[in-house]
């Protein structure tokens, strides 16, 4: 079972130390589930033990004229192996096209990284179905290699992010089921995991995982996540 945190833009330098102090000494010799955590770039290289660190996004070169960029050589140095590409913040506030997200992907997965790669609908797709859902989706694969080993998808409804409102266990089902015969890897879901729904999201077969944004920035409200995705 992977459960991946992604903090976005949130918390200081010394709020995630006390969690990543607070995670990594609860961790500590149990059985482990596979723990990632997406913090900003700052909090990169902090020393952890028991779970892996990753970074929301980089460019995809080794180093250079790329103003705001973090890069190849900083990960290395940081000794961050773990990368999310395609998160849909990436793609609709940022501009990211699927050729930039392909152009990452491949750049990323030569160097090996474990990669999470990000896909999911708007509203206005969803209301037209899951045809058209599916097409989409699609979309999303162009350029990707979904034979590389240390791919992970997260399937994350754009309208599921951030709003409270996560997609329904049916509809993760469909998606998750079509999305299963496309790709044989990991493969996650997000989109306002809570407390409240983790347990009924992890019971479906075809999920293999959450990415979480929001419920899981107290670190309290993780470790319970954890504790409920070891009982599943
Ligand atoms: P959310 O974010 O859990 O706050 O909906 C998930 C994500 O964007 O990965």
């Amino acid at each position: 079972m992977i459960l991946a945190a992604n903090f976005k833009s949130n918390l200081v330098l010394s709020d995630i130390r006390e969690y990543f102090e607070t995670l990594d000494s609860y961790l500590f010799e149990k059985p482990k589930e596979d723990i990632y955590i997406f913090p900003s770039n700052f909090a990169l290289q902090e020393k952890i033990k028991n779970f892996s660190i990753g970074v929301q996004n980089a460019y995809c070169a080794l180093n250079g004229a790329f103003t705001g960029e973090i890069t190849l050589e900083a990960l290395r140095d940081f000794g961050i192996k773990n990368i999310l590409i395609g998160h849909s913040e990436r793609r609709n506030i940022f501009g990211e096209n699927q050729k930039m997200c392909a152009k990452k992907f491949d750049f990323f997965a030569k160097e090996g990284f474990n990669i999470f790669y990000c896909i999911g609908e708007s509203l206005e797709i969803r209301q037209q179905g899951q045809e058209a859902i599916e097409k989409f989706l699609s979309t999303q694969f162009e350029g990707i290699d979904l034979e590389y080993a240390n791919l992970v998808v997260a399937y994350e409804p754009v309208w599921a992010i951030g709003t409270g409102v996560s997609a329904k266990i049916e509809e993760i089902k469909q998606t998750h089921n079509f999305l299963k015969s496309k790709v044989d890897r990991p493969l996650l879901y997000g989109g306002s995991v809570q407390l409240q729904n983790i347990k009924e999201i992890l019971g479906i077969d075809e999920v293999d995982g959450v990415l979480v944004g929001s419920a899981a920035l107290d670190v309290s409200n993780f470790i319970k996540m954890i504790e409920i995705a070891r009982g599943c």
